[in-house]
C-alpha cells in the first residue's frame, strides 16, 4: 500500500504534485508520505492484533528525525544499532523502555549510554559482548536487559548480502551456545535475561523461513523459562518483504498466520523489528533528466541522481520502478510496458552507477522529472558524498502540504569537517601544543 498515485497525467504524493514539488525543492530529492507510514504501522498492528506485539521500528531503514517522530507518535518502539541511532531516536521522542539495541559490534561507550538511557534490552550476539555488557552494567551500577540473538540456521531465500540467519553469517550464536549464554546472563547479578531474539534476513518474501526460525527460537526460550524469571519477549526480528517490482511480497496477515500457532499462548510477548515494511514504499526519489545519449544500440538516460543517492541497484541488484512524473500512466505493477529500454544512469564516475538497466521508459527530454519508486528504506541513510555530490533534501508530505525535513547540503557542508594540515603534533601532546 502507498499514497503515490498517477492521476490526470501526473504523479502525486498524497495531494502534492511531484513535478511541481521538484521545481520548488530541486532535484535530486527524497519525498516521503506520512499517511503511508502511518498506514503501514496501523496495518501491521491489525494483522498481528491478537498477538499484541511490541513493534520496534528498525531505525536504520530511514532515520530522518521527522520520520522517526511520526513512528514514535504511532506508539512504536525502536530497534537501534549504534550510539548515533540511540541519540536520534531519543531526540525523536522514543520511549526508552521500548528500545532494543541490536548489532554485533557494540562498544563499551555505546552500552553505557544505552544503559543510562534505560533501553529495554541489548540483543547480545557473542560471549565477549555479554561479558563486556556485564562489566559495564556493574560499573554504572544499573542492571541491563539482555536478549540473546540466536542464529537458527534457516535460509530466508533472499539476496546473499542481506541474509543473516544462516550458520555462515556473522550474526547471532547457534542455538546450543545461545542456551549457554542465556544461562550466563541469568546467573549474572547485573544482567536480566528478558528475551530471545532472531533476525534471519531482509526483504524476505516467503513466510515458511519465519515459521522455522521462530519455532526454534521459541523452543529455546521455553527451555530457559523455568529458570529465567524475567524472560518475557520472543523477538522475531524484521525482514518482511515489500513490493518493488510486482505485488510479490506476502500480505501482512500471511506473516502473522505463519507465526501465530507457534507464538500464541506460549507465555512470551512477540517483538517485531520491521524497517523496510514501514517506510520502503513510503518514499520516492525525484531526479531530473540531464541528457539522452545513444551508444550503438544502447540507450542511456543520464539523470542527476546517482549511486551515492541510491546504492541498492548497484549493491544488491535492487529493482526500483522508475517513471516520468508527467505523461502517460505507468504500466501496472508487475509489468514494464513496451517502451524502448534504457539504462538510467547517474553522473558518478563508476560503471556501477546506475538506477536501472535495460528498463522500458517512454521518450524523455532533458528537464523532465522522473520518480524512482520504493526508496523510503535504505536510500537516504545509505547515501554518501562520493564524487563530492551534495546529499539531497528529504521532504515529508502530509495531505496536500509538505515540509522539507532535511535541507540539501551545501558546498560548505562538504568541507566543514576538514582542516589544513598546519598544526602537526606528536603522539601524546595535547591538541593545543603544536610542534613546528
Ligand atoms: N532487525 C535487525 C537486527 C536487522 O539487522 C535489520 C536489518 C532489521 C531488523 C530490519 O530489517 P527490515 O525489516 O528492514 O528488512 N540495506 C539493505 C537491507 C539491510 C538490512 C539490515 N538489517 C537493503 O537495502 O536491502
Amino acid at each position: 500500500m502507498d499514497s503515490f498515485e498517477h492521476r490526470d497525467g501526473q504523479y502525486y504524493a498524497e495531494g502534492v504534485a511531484l513535478e511541481a514539488l521538484a521545481r520548488e525543492v530541486g532535484t535530486p530529492a527524497y519525498v516521503y508520505s506520512a499517511s503511508t507510514i502511518r498506514g503501514h504501522v496501523a496495518r501491521l498492528r491489525e494483522a498481528f492484533a491478537d498477538l499484541d506485539p511490541l513493534i520496534c521500528y528498525a531505525a536504520k531503514a530511514n532515520g530522518n528525525l521527522a520520520v522517526l517522530t511520526l513512528i514514535a507518535e504511532a506508539g512504536c518502539g525502536f530497534d537501534i544499532v549504534s550510539g548515533g541511532e540511540l541519540a536520534r531516536v531519543l531526540r525523536a521522542g522514543a520511549d526508552p523502555g521500548k528500545i532494543v539495541f541490536s548489532g554485533v559490534g557494540k562498544t563499551a561507550a555505546e552500552m553505557e549510554a544505552a544503559i543510562l538511557a534505560g533501553v529495554l534490552v541489548f540483543n547480545v550476539e557473542s560471549e565477549p559482548e555479554l561479558e563486556l555488557l556485564g562489566e559495564v552494567a556493574t560499573r554504572v551500577g544499573r542492571p541491563a536487559g539482555v536478549a540473546i540473538r540466536v542464529n537458527p540456521d534457516v535460509d530466508p531465500k533472499t539476496h546473499r548480502y542481506i541474509t543473516t540467519g544462516k550458520r555462515e553469517n556473522k550474526f547471532g550464536v547457534d542455538l546450543a551456545r545461545g542456551e549457554v549464554l542465556a544461562r550466563r546472563a541469568i546467573a549474572h547479578k547485573q544482567l536480566r535475561l528478558r528475551g530471545i531474539q532472531c533476525h534471519i534476513g531482509s526483504q524476505i518474501t516467503e513466510v515458511t523461513p519465519y515459521a522455522q526460525a521462530v519455532e526454534r527460537t521459541r523452543d529455546l526460550a521455553l527451555r530457559l523459562k523455568p529458570d529465567a524469571p524475567d524472560l518475557e519477549y520472543l523477538d522475531m526480528g524484521g525482514g518482511y518483504g515489500i513490493y518493488y517490482r510486482a505485488a510479490d511480497a506476502p500480505a501482512l496477515v500471511d506473516y502473522a498466520a505463519a507465526v501465530r500457532p507457534i507464538v500464541k499462548g506460549c507465555g512470551l510477548r512477540l517483538v517485531l523489528e520491521p524497517g523496510r515494511l514501514i517506510v520502503g514504499n513510503a518514499g520516492v526519489m525525484l531526479t531530473t533528466v540531464l541528457y539522452n545519449k545513444q551508444s550503438g544500440a544502447k540507450r542511456f538516460v543520464i539523470v542527476d541522481a546517482g549511486m551515492n543517492d541510491l546504492i541498492r541497484p548497484s549493491l544488491y541488484e535492487g529493482y526500483h520502478r522508475i517513471w516520468p512524473t508527467r505523461g502517460p500512466p505507468p504500466p501496472p505493477l508487475g509489468s514494464e510496458g513496451g517502451e524502448a529500454p534504457a539504462d538510467i544512469v547517474g553522473p558518478v564516475c563508476e560503471s556501477a552507477d546506475f538506477l536501472a538497466i535495460d528498463r522500458p521508459l517512454p521518450p524523455v527530454e532533458p528537464g523532465d522529472v522522473l520518480a524512482v519508486m520504493s526508496v523510503g528504506a535504505y536510500a537516504a541513510v545509505m547515501g554518501s558524498n562520493y564524487n563530492d555530490r551534495l546529499r539531497p533534501p528529504e521532504v515529508l508530505v502530509d495531505g496536500d502540504r509538505f515540509a522539507v525535513v532535511r535541507e540539501r547540503e551545501s558546498i560548505e557542508d562538504l568541507m566543514r569537517m576538514e582542516r589544513p594540515a598546519a598544526a602537526y603534533r606528536t603522539l601524546g601532546a595535547s591538541s593545543g601544543e603544536t610542534v613546528s
